[in-house]
């Protein structure tokens, strides 16, 4: 099974959470490949037998170019510009072909006020005609610059290989 996580970061946790998904889909004896949201190609979206996609939280939801804007006016980002995050990217995506598998995280702030952006992106997918293989997921970042929360990169490859798993009986 190939699995493909795209993911979009700021800060580089998005990125971690990303690398520890592919870790535990890797562990249940599925190729996976991790990249970045700008860099993801049509043929690795084609190629994919599960799609994970995944960006950080602003401002309740996927991040948007006015909160990009922002984190690189004040030359908070450590990871340069980034033209188009996920919500941009899902909006250019060809629709799926019949049969094609997908799921979504984000990373949020430890608060009842977080909101999401895994939601969105979910909705982005399933719009795109992609079977959503698991409920969204958050994983929990201390501050908005990291880092991630004791015990979210374990969390993150159990998911990882939860997926790989639901996937697999969803085909038996
Ligand atoms: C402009 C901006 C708005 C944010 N809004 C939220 C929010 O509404 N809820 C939340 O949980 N986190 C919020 N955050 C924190 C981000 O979730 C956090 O920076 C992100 O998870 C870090 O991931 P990254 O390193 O991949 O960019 C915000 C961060 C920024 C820069």
């Amino acid at each position: 099974m190939d699995v493909v996580v795209v993911y979009e970061t700021h800060f580089g946790q998005t990125r971690e959470i990303a690398a520890h998904i592919a870790d535990g889909a890797r562990e249940t004896g599925a190729a996976a490949v991790v990249v970045a949201v700008d860099h993801a190609t049509r043929e690795q979206v084609d190629g994919a037998d599960l799609l994970v996609v995944g960006g950080p939280t602003h401002v309740r939801g996927m991040s948007r170019p006015w909160s990009r804007e922002r984190l690189h006016a004040q030359e908070l980002g450590t990871h340069g510009e980034i033209a188009a995050g996920v919500r941009e990217w899902l909006a250019g995506l060809p629709a799926a072909s019949a049969g094609k598998h997908a799921a979504a995280f984000d990373t949020r702030l430890p608060s009842a006020l977080a909101g999401g952006a895994a939601r969105g992106v979910a909705h982005g997918l399933r719009e795109h005609g992609f079977s959503l293989v698991a409920a969204p997921e958050g994983f929990l970042v201390e501050e908005a610059d990291g880092p991630l929360r004791e015990g979210e990169p374990a969390r993150a490859r159990a998911w990882g290989a939860q997926l790989v798993t639901a996937l697999a009986d969803a085909q038996r």
